[in-house]
């Protein structure tokens, strides 16, 4: 069995390392005691070596929320893959609808996840449509997105590579409502046929973890778990604290020995 990925996605919180390690702590007390969830935490850059000196156990792990194509060089205020590897990253998140909006293209994306792939780190490709209409352009952006991220790569790569479904219109404290458990498994598995169109086969493709994003809390996790298809959660508010995330995960793990 799988385990289930909970990743917490700090977004540009908090303001201070103090606070980023007490949150970790809290975090990581909970998250090193569970059998059937992998946490992974995600601080802005600048305390990753902090935090990286705190990690304990393979259950609760570190990852950057982007990364950069290049290895060094002139590129004021960029990160490479090589540094956030050194600060004890295992994963990176990559096109995330935030970092979209700020200017990164699919093919920005795809430079990033070429960079990412050489090294052992677990790249987490964010997808997901701005709003939904009622003719279904909407799917077509999200696989084009999908398609955009697995042109060019081998079976050996996406095979490493996580997805991660956030449609954008259910994203942070704006979000109208949370996308419904069903609407996460419809994408989810509109997401799954293009990687069986890449991998030429629908058990490999089902192998390959894809996540569920955008105002996922403690109250409807379960929820997604049981009926939204989704291999694990990518969660911003409700990962900013430690109480709030620790919670979170314990209803992962309860769902996740059913
Ligand atoms: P949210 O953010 O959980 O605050 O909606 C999710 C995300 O942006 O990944």
């Amino acid at each position: 069995m799988k385990k289930i990925l909970a990743v917490a996605n700090w977004k540009m919180f908090p303001r201070k390392g103090t606070d980023a390690k007490k949150i970790f702590d809290g975090i990581k007390r909970t998250a090193t005691k569970l059998k059937h969830v992998e946490t992974v935490v995600c601080p802005p850059f600048v305390y990753l070596e902090s935090l990286g000196e705190r990690v304990e156990t393979r259950n609760c792990v570190l990852g950057a929320q982007d990364a950069f194509w290049e290895h060094e060089g002139a590129f004021t205020g960029s990160v490479s893959p090589d540094m956030v590897f050194a600060a004890k990253a295992r994963y990176v998140i990559l096109g995330h609808s935030e970092r979209r909006a700020l200017g990164d293209t699919d093919e920005i994306i795809s430079k990033k996840l070429s960079a990412v792939l050489l090294f052992p780190l677990s790249p987490i490709v964010c997808v997901g449509e701005l709003t939904r209409d009622t003719n279904g352009a909407f799917v077509h952006t999200v696989r084009q997105q999908v398609s955009a991220a697995l042109s060019g790569r081998t079976p050996a790569d996406i095979a490493r590579m996580i997805f991660a479904y956030e449609p954008v219109w259910a994203i942070g404290g704006t979000a109208k409502r949370a996308c419904t458990p069903s609407e996460s498994r419809e994408m989810i598995s509109i997401i799954r046929q293009e990687l069986a169109k890449v991998l030429g086969d629908e058990v490999k493709a089902g192998k390959v973890s894809v996540l569920y994003g955008g105002s996922v809390n403690e109250e409807n996790v379960e929820g997604f778990v049981l009926e939204g298809g989704a291999d694990g959660f990518l969660v911003g508010r409700a990962s900013q604290d430690a109480k709030t995330f620790s919670e979170l995960l314990r209803r992962l793990e309860r769902v996740g020995k059913k």
